[in-house]
């Protein structure tokens, strides 16, 4: 039986500039009152569905997830975790879309990641740094969205301390959150020029 969760963890209300001095993005970034960091990149003109997506997280959550439409339901998540693993790859994410509230997201075949620099784990956090086509448009039974011409979007996350059944494979079954939060989150400084050169300079190698 799925159990639902109590916690409704209020946000930190703004997102602000963060510039990332080891792979140089700037990042629209908010951390909630527990802890969790969702920082987003977008390009200038998204003509095409792009962005980069890091979530810092304390160890404490085994996995937090970004809803990018602001709810649970009809919109791409992405869905980061610890693999617990000391070397190789230690943070990974998951694609997923939900159409109801009382079964684990599917697979989302719509969004395609690549890792980039920044996802790796240490004693405290564990973080993980992606690019995503297919995150900022689309289409669901709820209409069809492009987040690149907003200055800003109500986005969503979901944290629990429990970790998936496996944690080394991104189509785990896991169970439902123990927190989740709504924001809206500013886009306009999100979008930076340089969105290109970051995803070529920031290659993910273990
Ligand atoms: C096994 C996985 C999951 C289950 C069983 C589940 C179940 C539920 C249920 C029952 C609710 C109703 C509200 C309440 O708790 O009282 C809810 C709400 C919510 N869930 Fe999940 N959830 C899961 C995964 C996720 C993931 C991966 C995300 C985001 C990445 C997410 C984001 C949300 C959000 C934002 C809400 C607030 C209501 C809304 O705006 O849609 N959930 N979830």
């Amino acid at each position: 039986m799925i159990k639902r969760s109590t916690t409704t963890v209020s946000a930190q209300s703004e997102a602000s500039k963060y510039y990332d001095t080891t792979s140089g993005i700037t990042y629209s970034s908010i951390t909630h009152n527990n802890g969790v960091t969702y920082r987003v990149a977008l390009p200038e003109n998204g003509t095409v569905s792009d962005a980069i997506l890091q979530i810092v997280s304390p160890n404490s959550f085994a996995w937090c997830g970004f809803a990018w439409g602001g709810h649970m339901t009809q919109n791409p998540l992405s869905v980061g975790w610890a693999t617990r693993d000391t070397t190789g790859q230690q943070a990974i994410i998951s694609s997923r879309i939900a159409y109801g509230y009382y079964a684990v997201p599917y697979p989302n075949e719509n969004a395609e990641y690549t890792y980039l620099q920044g996802t790796t784990a240490n004693e405290t956090h564990w973080q993980v740094t992606t690019r995503c086509q297919g995150c900022t448009k689309w289409s669901s039974a709820d209409g069809d969205f492009d987040l690149h011409t907003q200055t800003e979007a109500v986005v969503a996350y979901a944290c629990s301390s429990v970790p998936p059944e496996e944690p080394k494979n991104n189509g785990s079954l896991f169970n439902i959150h123990e927190q989740f939060g709504i924001w809206s989150h500013d886009l306009t400084i999100a979008k930076n020029g340089s969105f290109a050169a970051w995803v070529v300079g920031n290659k993910y190698e273990q």
